[in-house]
């Protein structure tokens, strides 16, 4: 019996109790982060965050693949998400719903998500018609950082909130369970929780959406580049690895570690665990 959280689930949360989502790329931390969340999605930011890519355009679907099964392993309840990377659905419904077979057939994971709009709605009502659900993600899309010129906030004129929310609408129409809005306007991000019908999981959006997410390793302070403006930190783990290697060095020099502690001896009296 599966006791993970499906996609039906999430979208019933519309308008209740706000949705807690965070990235994960790596076994230990879904494993550390799935008691606490709704759901875990496996983002292409894995490429930069973890793979130190200047873009999230450096993503495989080899690399979303391997990170989402080590997410898999790590997680029980959380529903766990799949970023399809750039390049594996652009081009046709056809080249979305493969990629997008593959990743489930590979990882196991409940659904994948995918960047665009009006632009992509027969790629997400075709993947959906396959049997797969479907993340949408509009506003800021980091996919096309370089082809926008930069990361730009999205909602500041009346053009692009009538294409917001055109975008909104699309992705509902072709099936998607939910969708994240990206770097937004605060007023615009809410308007469009307030008009559609699946919940919105707000990144520099709004409090008011139907959830939240950030990148685990901007939330834990964990980030060495510039973290954006929406970033909240909620630890300090910079400090604290910086601190450990700094000790362990000190210790390593001056011959205090390995201590006795850490050492296998002759003794009889030891009981180590070796195995030996
Ligand atoms: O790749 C990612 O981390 C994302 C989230 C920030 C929504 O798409
Ligand atoms: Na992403």
């Amino acid at each position: 019996t599966d006791i993970r959280i499906g996609t039906e689930l999430i979208r019933r949360r519309k308008g209740g109790i706000p949705l807690v989502c965070l990235t994960a790329y790596t076994y230990p931390v879904a494993r550390l982060l799935d008691p606490h969340v709704d759901l875990l999605l496996v983002g292409d930011s894995v490429a930069m965050v973890l793979h130190g890519h200047e873009t999230t355009l450096g993503a495989s679907l080899e690399m979303m693949i391997a990170h989402g099964q080590a997410v898999m392993r790590g997680s029980a309840r959380a529903c766990v998400v799949v970023d399809m990377p750039a390049g594996s659905y652009e081009d046709s419904a056809a080249q979305a719903v493969a990629s997008a077979r593959r990743i489930v057939g590979e990882t196991g994971c409940q659904a994948v998500k995918l960047e665009g709009g009006v632009d992509m709605a027969g790629q997400i009502a075709a993947i959906v018609a396959a049997g797969i659900p479907v993340m949408g993600h509009i506003g800021l899309l980091p996919q096309s950082v370089e082809k926008d010129g930069g990361y730009k906030i999205k909602g500041r004129t009346d053009e692009t909130v009538a294409a917001l929310m055109a975008d909104a609408r699309a992705v509902e129409k072709a099936g998607a369970f939910s969708v994240v809005i990206e770097g937004t306007i605060e007023a615009v991000a809410a308007d469009i929780t307030r008009r559609i019908a699946i919940p919105t999981i707000g990144i520099g959006a709004s409090g008011d959406c139907d959830g939240q997410i950030l990148v685990i390793d901007d939330m834990v302070g964990l980030t060495v580049d510039r973290v954006p403006k929406f970033v909240k930190e909620y630890a300090d783990l910079r400090r604290v690895i910086a601190n450990a290697a700094e000790r362990y060095a000190a210790e390593v020099r001056d011959r205090t570690f390995p201590g006795p502690a850490h050492v296998f001896s002759d003794s009889k009296a030891s009981s180590g665990t070796d195995g030996g």
